[in-house]
C-alpha cells in the first residue's frame, strides 16, 4: 500500500476531508485486514516523487500488487503514470474523498486510472479495506 504526499498527516489534515485516523492507525487497521485475508500488506508513505517511483518500480520486479493513493501526484504525475504502466500484478487505486466530487477541476483527471483495476473512491480509510477485497479477490467494493 503506498500513499502519496501529505498523507503521513491523515488525522491532523483537513480531517472534515480526510477523517481523523492517523497514518498510523490506517498502516495498522490496513496490516490487520490483510491478515485477516491471507495477505501480507505493507504500508508506506512519503512525500518524495521519486521515492514512490522507485517503490513502483520494485513493484514491478517482483509482481507485487499494489493499492495506490498518491495523493496529488495523482493529478498531474506522469513520472506516476509511465511507473503504473509497467505493474503486472493488480493496481487498485484508492481515495479518502471522492476527487471527481471535489470543487477543484484539477481533481478530476487521475493519471492511475488508466492502469488501475478499480478505483475506489470517497468511503474514508474503508476504501483501504474495499482495495484489499478486491486484491483478495473477494466481494470489491
Ligand atoms: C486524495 C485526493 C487528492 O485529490 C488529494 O490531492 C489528496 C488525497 C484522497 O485520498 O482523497 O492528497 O488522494
Amino acid at each position: 500500500m503506498l500513499n502519496g504526499p501529505n498523507l503521513g498527516r491523515l488525522g491532523r489534515r483537513q480531517p472534515e476531508i480526510y477523517g481523523t485516523t492517523t497514518h498510523v492507525e490506517l498502516a495498522q487497521l490496513c496490516v490487520a485486514w490483510g491478515a485477516e485475508r491471507g495477505l501480507e500488506v505493507e504500508v508506506r508513505q512519503t512525500n518524495h516523487e521519486g521515492v514512490l517511483v522507485d517503490w513502483l518500480n520494485t513493484a514491478a520486479d517482483d509482481a507485487t500488487p499494489v493499492v495506490l493513493n498518491a495523493a496529488a501526484w495523482t493529478h498531474y504525475s506522469y513520472a506516476v503514470f509511465d511507473a503504473c504502466a509497467q505493474l503486472v500484478a493488480p493496481l487498485v487505486e484508492v481515495h479518502l474523498s471522492d476527487p471527481r466530487a471535489r470543487p477543484e477541476e484539477f481533481r478530476h483527471h487521475s493519471v492511475v486510472t488508466p492502469h488501475a483495476v478499480e478505483v475506489i473512491a470517497g468511503h474514508g480509510v474503508e476504501g483501504y479495506r474495499m482495495a484489499l477485497d478486491v486484491l483478495a479477490g473477494g466481494v470489491g467494493p
